[in-house]
């Protein structure tokens, strides 16, 4: 290993300026076609721009279908292939089916599924609803099976999916019970859709980001009352996660099925104290 070692708790290393490289070698994606749910903010407008700087053509799947579209106009602003905003709430099946049908309909392939499109409820177990608990699996596990289900109906051979999943799925806090299940009930289908996918020629895999500086994290009421710290060192940035689902999309993957990929800068070692 190269680089400097550094002390346990001395943070993360300095980021790196989020240049993307613009190099033949950086197109990995050229003439593809990629669908990232919840593309609108944070971690998913990170992975749709880092797709579009390496070629690809991107659907911006998003409940919030302003968003979505202002996310694609972003996109084409920038110089991508391609761009769309596509309305679409993952936990409707009509819905989803139909956000497959128009990519494939207006770019002829798809060749990516990024599943990301998540919430979170925050509250103690004696507060936690029926609806709760199918609000967050509705979007967080089941959201993502039905994309799955219509990839490996329209994608062909060398497609990838990749769940975002997070550090919750295998360590977790207290106030966050249907995140922490539906997460790691996402984990699990990784691993069942991977076994699948091996015969189909298409690869399924997981990252589980830590603590990542988006809406999401600092939306947290716990963390929004200083009842929960967020150590801003250990804090990464969506681009990270981004960088990760670039990777395990491509063909440098070509070799990792069924992975679960944990992104936190170290975070994991220290959740629960
Ligand atoms: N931010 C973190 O610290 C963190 C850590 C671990 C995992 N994650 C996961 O990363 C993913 C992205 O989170 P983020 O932090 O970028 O959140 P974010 O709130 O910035 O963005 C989430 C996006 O998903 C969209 N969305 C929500 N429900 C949807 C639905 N039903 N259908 C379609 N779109 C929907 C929202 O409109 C929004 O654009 C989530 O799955 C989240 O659980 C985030």
């Amino acid at each position: 290993m190269s680089g400097p070692m550094r002390r346990p708790d001395a943070g993360l290393p300095e980021a790196a300026a989020h240049e993307i490289p613009t190099g033949r070698e950086a197109r990995r994606f050229d003439g593809q076609t990629v669908i990232v749910t919840g593309g609108a903010s944070g971690i998913g407008l990170a992975a749709a721009r880092r797709f579009a700087a390496e070629g690809a053509r991107v659907v911006i799947a998003d409940r919030d279908a302003a968003a979505a579209a202002r996310a694609a106009d972003g996109l084409r602003a920038a110089g991508a292939a391609g761009a769309a905003g596509a309305p679409c709430d993952v936990a409707d099946e009509a819905q989803v089916r139909a956000c497959v049908a128009e990519a494939v309909a207006r770019f002829g392939r798809l060749d990516v599924v990024v599943n990301n499109a998540g919430l979170m409820v925050v509250k103690a177990i004696p507060d936690l609803t029926a609806d709760d608990w199918r609000r967050v699996l509705a979007v967080d596990l089941l959201g993502a099976f039905f994309f799955i289900r219509e990839a490996f109906a329209a994608m062909r051979p060398g497609g990838a999916i990749i769940n975002v999943a997070s550090v919750h799925a295998l360590e977790t806090t207290p106030q966050a019970a249907a995140y922490a299940a539906a997460k790691a009930g996402l984990v699990s289908l990784t691993r069942s859709a991977a076994l699948e996918a091996r015969a189909r020629g298409l690869r399924v895999n997981a990252v589980l980001p830590g603590a990542v500086d988006t809406p999401m994290l600092w939306d947290n009421p716990n963390v929004r009352a200083g009842l929960e710290v967020v150590d801003r060192a250990a804090v990464g940035t969506p681009d990270d996660v981004a960088a990760a689902i670039a990777y395990l999309a491509s063909a440098d993957a070509r070799f990792v099925q069924g992975a679960a990929l944990v992104i936190d800068g170290g975070r994991l070692d220290r959740l629960g104290g």
